[in-house]
């Protein structure tokens, strides 16, 4: 029997902090990380969307523009925002994550080159947005596609790495790791549950692009307004069905969790279904009075909620699928004390800077000082 377990051996390192802490930076960090994801994704799809349905010119091929002049900013964040996660899920769930990514080793290690072509893509872009005509939109879109097949990978490797199971199966049928995960029902609606959330939340982006034009140009920053909101509207909306197809793609025992076998579960879902429906709601408002305080502010912050609910579902998720191989209690734990508190306020620290540095940039609505002409 112990022969045939494909689960590697426990780290025999005990961990340095409570198994609590990695866990809560864990889905912290990855809440950061998605929300730049979804920036970046979403943001440049509804440009995309807006440059062509004003055919290359207008408002559309303005908003293009200033899009991608922040995409090649975007990228790294993501990036930078994902290696954290990645630490802490390799803390918690390395024997899983590290198995699942040797089985499918060639898309995974496609995610470098991919990131790579994507990168000089957004670059090209950035500084070739401003002219009429030529290639700077077919670069988006490649660029953008080739960020949608990154996350797609994401989902293929995040999603084996919870079912040991197949690991054997899928490893022998290819030991050269040219696999995915397209055998599992739950791919499909899990990755399009995620890209349906990156269209709204690239509409909230666009929300902090029309804030950071309000005063400059009131006519320009109301249409990004309008055309943000709405995408983030209806995206939501799309979501209750994509949310709803994803949970009945989920194994019977743990769709169940959801609908009340676990509180926890089931009162996140709740909590997270009624907050998307308050901020369509407080984003509907924001519009038919131009309040663009509303849609920044209220709509984002009641967003938020529905955010972390989901990313505390994943996780219950995740610990769900894994419980037959996995328990917090199989951990030993030496907490570190004389570094832990440094590392928390340095993490603090390091997350306020961030938010400051975006929020200087004008990713987060505020001015771009730094693009300021000098008098
Ligand atoms: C720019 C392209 C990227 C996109 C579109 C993207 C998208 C995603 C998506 C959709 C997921 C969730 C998958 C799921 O649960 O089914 C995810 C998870 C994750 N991503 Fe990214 N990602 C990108 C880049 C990166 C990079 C470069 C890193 C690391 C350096 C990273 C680290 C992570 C980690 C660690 C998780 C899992 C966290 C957890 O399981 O709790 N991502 N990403």
């Amino acid at each position: 029997m112990m022969q045939s377990n494909p689960i590697p051996a426990l780290d025999p390192n005990p961990l340095p902090a409570p198994y609590w802490v990695f866990k809560l930076l864990l889905i912290v960090t990855f809440v950061l990380h998605i929300v730049a994801m979804n920036f970046l994704l979403g943001g440049g799809v509804l440009a995309l969307t807006a440059k062509w349905r004003a055919k290359n010119g207008g408002f559309g091929g303005r908003l293009f523009s200033d899009v991608a002049k922040k995409m090649p900013v975007l990228l790294p964040a993501t990036i930078t925002l994902g290696i954290a996660p990645l630490l802490f899920v390799q803390v918690l769930y390395g024997q899983f994550f590290y198995t699942s990514s040797i089985v499918m080793a060639w898309p995974w290690f496609l995610v470098l080159a991919m990131l790579t072509a994507a990168y000089y893509g957004f670059y090209y872009v950035s500084f070739r947005s401003g002219q009429h005509g030529g290639k700077a939109g077919g670069v988006m879109l490649v660029s953008v596609i080739l960020v949608f097949l990154i996350g797609f990978l994401f989902s293929n490797n995040l999603t084996l790495s919870q079912t040991p199971a197949r690991w054997a199966t899928k490893y022998f049928a290819d030991p050269g790791g040219w696999n995915l995960n397209l055998t599992e029902p739950a791919l499909i609606p899990r990755f399009l549950h995620f890209f349906t959330a990156a269209v709204a939340v690239g509409g909230i982006f666009l929300v902090f692009v029309a804030l950071a034009n309000w005063k400059r140009d009131r006519e320009y920053a109301r249409q990004v307004l309008q055309f943000g909101g709405k995408a983030f509207m209806y995206a939501t909306m799309a979501q209750f069905v994509v949310g709803l197809v994803f949970l009945v793609s989920l194994p019977r025992g743990l769709r169940m969790l959801f609908m009340g076998d676990s509180p926890l579960a089931a009162t996140l879902l709740l909590v997270g279904i009624t907050g998307g429906i308050a901020a369509i709601f407080v984003m509907s408002g924001a519009l038919r009075n131009e309040n663009i305080r509303a849609a920044a502010l209220y709509a984002p912050g009641v967003l938020a909620v529905t955010i972390a609910c989901m990313a505390v579902m994943r996780d219950l998720l995740r610990d769900a699928y894994l419980s037959p191989y996995f328990h917090a209690g199989q951990f030993a734990v030496a907490t570190q004390w004389s570094v832990l508190p440094l590392f928390l306020a340095l993490f603090v620290a390091g997350v306020i800077l961030w938010l400051v540095m975006m929020r200087r940039y004008g990713l987060l609505g505020g001015k771009k000082e730094i693009e300021r002409p000098q008098p």
